[in-house]
């Protein structure tokens, strides 16, 4: 469904996720006819260029990151969208060159796409030059803040000059099409929720893996580490999207709502119930990359969270994310209970169902179901594997997905904010891994070091064998 005709400027326009993300995903959208030609993309940073400087930029960047040739006629044209205006976010230059380019009447909004530092300045000009207005919104990134105050003091900023309506604060694994599937696969089935609580869960595993480490970013990283790179936001946003109770409409409000009692519900993490680790190795150590001989900054981290309510006491949710792991694969693995008795002595006890969701590579989902083995030799039993991956059921449209930041600046302009996170919600996620950062801090504790390419450290499976269970391995 087309939106409406639209003004988008990118605060940040000559930086790296305007050139990763941003302009290669708008130019996917307008390849698909999703938005109007008439609509604008207004690039603002400090460059001093022209409007023909920053197409020729947004060009080569769309090309490398979208995979357009330079001389597709769709690419011109949507290059004929883009305009730029050399701003100055701390002082009075360019703004009113920015007023001048808005059309009344189209939707206005407005991407901040640079550091948080700057949210304020930006705001401020916005309202006080009258760029923006009640209608406007504005997009935000993450890192919002690195702790419960700094994070509230952004929200603050904010506030003082846009209301939550307004604010669209990105957390990209929601625009993950899988990740959206996980609501799709609760709610509109009737197979699987009666069987979603402690009563029948054993218990639920979420792994982020990754292979890349942080060469080239190891500044930037050193100073945020796993849990606030991964856990606050990403692991938290799947967190809740599966223990979170049924919202009653698929609407921003209720939707959200119900995730932040699911974070509200966490219990304090103990000590002893998290695992951090570094990589290591030759040629690919975290020290390095991280340019720094000393850190002690976390790659990794694996936890065990209890959330303390009705649906799911007794069951606990194992996280892990890591930098550096032997593969790149991202899925949710809920183990149920064994079935309380077995009527087939002689072929032992079956095997607990499993449902595996895969978020990433090959998304799709993964039920394992107790069967008979085949053959004359009695009843024996075999666990056999429903598999279903998303491109083989959905043809060629299921493999076709599209990237995240695609579909949520679609949703910034339709107005529709279920997939961003409310100012209550970062700030509650802070106040749950403020006090577990806070205590490694004081700690001064090194990281368990673990092998480049492994699958983490060694006392990250003792978190599990303590339990008497085990982590799935981690294989592409
Ligand atoms: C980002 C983190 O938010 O998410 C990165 O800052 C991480 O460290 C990335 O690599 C993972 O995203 P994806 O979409 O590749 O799973």
């Amino acid at each position: 469904i087309p939106v409406d005709d639209f003004d988008l400027v990118i605060f940040g326009a000559t930086g790296d996720l305007a050139h990763r993300k941003i302009l290669p995903g708008l130019y996917r959208r307008f390849k698909a006819g999703q938005f109007p030609a008439t609509s604008q993309i207004i690039g603002a940073a400090r460059t001093d260029q022209d409007d023909d400087a920053f197409r020729a930029e947004a060009s080569k960047a769309i090309c490398e990151f979208a995979g357009a040739k330079a001389d597709d006629p769709q690419l011109a044209e949507f290059l004929g969208l883009l305009g730029y205006v050399s701003i100055d976010a701390k002082g009075e230059g360019g703004w009113q060159a920015l007023k001048d380019r808005m059309r009344k009447g189209a939707v206005h909004a407005f991407y901040f796409s640079v550091a948080p530092a700057l949210f304020g300045d930006i705001a401020e000009r916005l309202a006080g030059h009258g760029i923006a207005d009640d209608d406007s919104r504005i997009v935000v990134e993450k890192p919002f803040g690195r702790d419960l105050a700094s994070a509230k003091a952004l929200n603050a900023t904010l506030a003082q000059h846009f209301n939550e309506q307004q604010i669209y604060r990105i957390d990209h694994y929601l625009g993950k099409e899988t990740v959206q599937n996980l609501m799709a696969v609760r709610f509109a089935n009737v197979l699987f929720e009666p069987l979603w609580n402690a009563q029948y869960v054993d218990h639920v595993q979420i792994t982020v893996a990754e292979t890349v480490g942080v060469a080239g970013r190891g500044s930037y990283y050193d100073k945020s580490g796993a849990i606030r790179d991964m856990v606050q936001n990403h692991m938290m946003q799947l967190l809740c999207l599966i223990a979170m109770e049924p919202p009653y409409h698929f609407d921003p409000d209720a939707v959200r709502d119900e995730k932040l009692k699911v974070i509200r519900a966490l219990e304090p993490l103990e000590p002893a119930d998290i695992v951090r680790g570094q990589y290591q190795g030759e040629g690919s150590d975290y020290l390095t990359d991280a340019e720094d001989p000393d850190s002690r900054t976390e790659s990794y981290v694996a936890m065990k969270v209890r959330i303390s309510n009705w649906r799911w006491q007794g069951t606990p949710f194992y996280l892990r994310t890591g930098k550096k792991l032997r593969a790149r694969t991202s899925e949710i693995a809920i183990t149920f209970k064994e079935p309380p008795h077995s009527i087939f002595d002689d072929s032992g006890h079956p095997k607990a169902n499993e449902l595996v969701i895969r978020l990433q590579p090959n998304e799709g989902m993964n039920l394992k179901v107790m069967i008979k083995e085949p053959g004359p030799g009695g009843m024996r039993l075999v666990q056999v594997p429903l598999d279903m991956s998303f491109a083989d059921a959905l043809g060629p449209e299921g493999a076709d997905m599209p990237d995240a930041y695609e579909r949520l600046i679609m949703d910034v302009i339709r107005g529709n904010q279920t997939l961003f996170m409310r100012g209550d919600e970062v700030e509650a996620a802070w106040a749950w891994t403020d006090p577990i950062i806070k205590s490694w801090e004081e700690g001064k504790r090194r990281p368990e070091p673990y092998d480049s390419g492994s699958s983490g450290p060694e006392e990250a499976l003792r978190l599990m064998h303590r339990d008497n269970r085990r982590w799935r391995e981690i294989r592409a």
